[in-house]
């Protein structure tokens, strides 16, 4: 490709990428597939390879880019970055009301509401449309330049949609839940320390001089203010924030506007309730007056606005009883010591059990069986103890020991030189493989549905599986003697499984639990190796040249494909019949390339968006509507007014069965 052709095509190629990843991240509705945007991705990276001049200050390749740097520079923010005042409790936002309607001699005025996202303010300044800059607030005047590591968020735009000379624009970075646990875990198994929250998780990510550490957390950002903008104007803040959402900002769509405190207070009440159900935390709720005239005149103190207040949640924790200390084994072989509590309601659920992490912890904060202890829940699913509440004491509570050996296989437990974590070394552990075929058939693995743990439980103790490559030799007669399982569910599970053979080989890389391997390293590994066999093959040296894959990552990587049990079952995966490749598509072969798909009715194989991907994936487009233009509509049962719209215009209609002949 000559020099100019390649100009065009970075400018081609960068404009689609940001624009996918706009419609991925921060519209959440993605228009072609993970294993397009791969191809596309993968071109541009060799493009710039061959022109690293040519490429663009906003290009998607270098989201994550630059060596790791000595110290973060200070940054002077244009505007200052105040923070707010508490509100903590319904009386102290009635008395925030009254203020704000004293200083304004009662004129009308109307209150923004929003969530109050659990995470770490950061500035972001855009010049002539392109970030540039991103710190942390500092002391309000000054911050951190954390350009490097904001750049890897990817809801974060490195251009904005309409152009602007500038812009200050504050928010938001924060962890979600979901990404938050899976860190934890993964540090857990590492004998690393764990974070207490998603904050500190997300404020430690932040903070990394090595954007590659930064950029295997998978922060997000919500933006909800604008500190200064030229060639832009709005008289209210909730204008701001459509305004915002207009240039490609990631803005959190739970905001109201109310002219009163009460429905305002009810506001925050629901939300108190509902916020179990984010996949993000927040702590409580911002209320900032809407009107910007009102806000001048209302002004600020030394420290915070007077038109605005941070109402807080209460604090999530709850009493409850340390009945018994015991230790579970994981996949990789921590052993983790467990408390089982006396069940109790907390952050919208009932919890009856809380991890310890490791002995250290629990030798820190001095828990025994027996102990009433204070809990809090941090992020969606892990409970942790706080602390012991010793006024409580009887003098019979029972220090714990870790034992010597694993609990299931009891093979002798090791501690390796630095590590917290005490592991069972036994790689046919029992209790290691069950939590590897729970891990194995997982939403983000290998997704199989209807076999949860109490399913594989089932199947261990019947004796017919165990391992992940035994569910591919699974026959109905083995498993209509099983209880509670009738025809119908023998065949629903049968097919779950069948179709997991076709799961994307990125699903698979991270099915296959290799240690310090989370799904989005499987994505990785799969778009750089492109199949099994390439990613067995790769040495250390060569796995440490991919982006994002660091020498630990490497190294356990390389010792899985050492492991006589594990090469025994990926012969045996692959002589199921389980996918173990990927195929990077080229423009202009694939099946459906050009062609437009309207889908309609109910579908018995697959969800809509599986044929959604099945269809992209082979360069196809799903559209919602029928017109001339429409290749094929497929049909599923009960098809309405696109069906007929279809027969009118003489448009080809398929049936699940055409369709899959089609696709096979
Ligand atoms: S407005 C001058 N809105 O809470 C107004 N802050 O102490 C500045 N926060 O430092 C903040 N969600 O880190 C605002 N929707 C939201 C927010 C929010 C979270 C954080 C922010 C701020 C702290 C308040």
């Amino acid at each position: 490709m000559d020099r100019d052709a390649a100009a065009e095509r970075i400018t081609k190629l960068t404009e689609m990428l940001n624009e996918h990843n706009y419609n991925y991240y921060v519209l959440d509705h993605p228009k072609i597939s993970d294993a397009e945007y791969d191809g596309l991705m993968q071109e541009l990276i060799r493009i710039e390879e061959t022109y690293p001049d040519l490429a663009l200050p906003d290009s998607p390749a270098r989201r994550v880019g630059g060596e790791p740097a000595a110290g973060f520079e200070t940054v002077s923010h244009l505007v200052p970055m105040l923070s707010l005042s508490n509100a903590f409790g319904e009386q102290d936002l009635r008395d925030f009301d009254r203020r704000v309607r004293g200083g304004l001699d009662g004129h009308p005025v109307e209150y923004v509401v929003e969530l109050k996202i659990d995470g770490l303010a950061v500035s972001l300044l855009y010049e002539n449309g392109i970030f540039v800059r991103g710190a942390t607030r500092g002391d309000g005047e000054t911050g951190e330049d954390i350009t490097q590591n904001l750049k890897t968020i990817n809801s974060i735009p490195l251009r904005l949609r309409h152009f602007l000379p500038q812009l200050e624009v504050r928010g938001e970075a924060y962890m979600p839940k979901k990404e938050f646990t899976r860190i934890n875990m993964e540090r857990e198994e590492a004998g690393l320390p764990t974070f207490a929250n998603p904050r500190n998780a997300a404020a430690g990510s932040l903070r990394q001089l090595d954007p590659r550490v930064t950029a295997s957390r998978a922060l997000d950002a919500f933006l909800y203010g604008i500190g200064r903008v030229s060639g832009m104007t709005a008289a209210g803040h909730r204008e701001g924030l459509q305004a915002l959402r207009e240039l490609g900002l990631k803005v959190n769509p739970n905001v109201r506007v109310f002219s009163d405190i009460e429905p305002v207070i009810e506001y925050c009440r629901e939300w108190a309730d509902k916020r179990h159900d984010l996949p993000y935390e927040i702590d409580g709720m911002v209320v900032k007056v809407n009107d910007l005239a009102l806000q001048t005149e209302l002004g600020t103190t030394s420290k915070s606005p007077r038109w605005a207040i941070a109402y807080k949640f209460p604090a999530e924790e709850a009493e409850t009883v340390v009945r018994d200390i015991y230790v579970r084994v994981g996949r990789t072989g921590v052993l983790t010591p467990t408390a089982s509590l006396e069940p109790v309601r907390v952050a919208g659920s009932t919890i009856s059990s809380a991890t310890l992490h490791n002995i250290d912890i629990i030798r820190e904060k001095d828990i025994r069986i027996g102990d009433h202890v204070v809990i809090h829940k941090a992020g969606d699913v892990i409970p942790e103890v706080v602390r012991v509440i010793k006024d409580k004491r009887t003098g019979s509570e029972k220090e714990f020991h870790m034992p010597g050996a694993c609990p299931v296989c009891r093979t002798d437990a090791q501690r390796a030189e630095g590590e917290v974590a005490v592991r069972c070394p036994n790689e046919i552990c029992p209790g290691r493989e069950r939590e590897g075929l729970i891990h194995f058939v997982s939403r983000d693995a290998m997704d199989i549905e209807g076999l949860g743990p109490a399913v594989i439980d089932q199947l261990l103790g019947a004796g017919l599986i165990r391992d992940a490559a035994d569910l591919y030799y699974l026959k109905a007669e083995d498993l209509l003697g099983l209880e509670r399982m009738g025809k119908k569910s023998v065949d629903n599970l049968l097919n779950a499984i069948e179709k997991s053979k076709h799961k994307d080989l990125a699903q698979l890389i991270f099915a296959l639990g290799i240690r310090h391997v989370g799904a989005r390293t499987g994505k990785i590994l799969a778009a750089h190796f492109s199949s099994i066999a390439r990613l067995q093959e790769a040495e250390v040296e060569e796995l440490t040249t991919v982006p994002e894959i660091g020498p630990k990552m490497a190294e356990s990587i390389a010792a899985y494909f050492r492991e006589p049990v594990k090469l025994q079952l990926l012969d045996r995966l692959k002589a199921a019949g389980v996918n173990f490749t990927q195929e990077t598509p080229q423009a202009g072969e694939r099946l459906f390339d050009g062609k437009t798909f309207v889908l309609t009715g109910t579908l018995e194989r697959y969800t809509r968006k599986e044929a959604q991907n099945i269809i992209e994936n082979l360069g196809g487009k799903v559209s919602s509507s029928v017109s001339k233009k429409t290749d094929y509509v497929l049909a599923g049962r009960e098809a309405g007014s696109k069906l007929d719209k279809a027969t009118a215009l003489g448009v080809k209609v398929i049936s699940e069965d055409d369709f899959e002949e089609l696709v096979s």
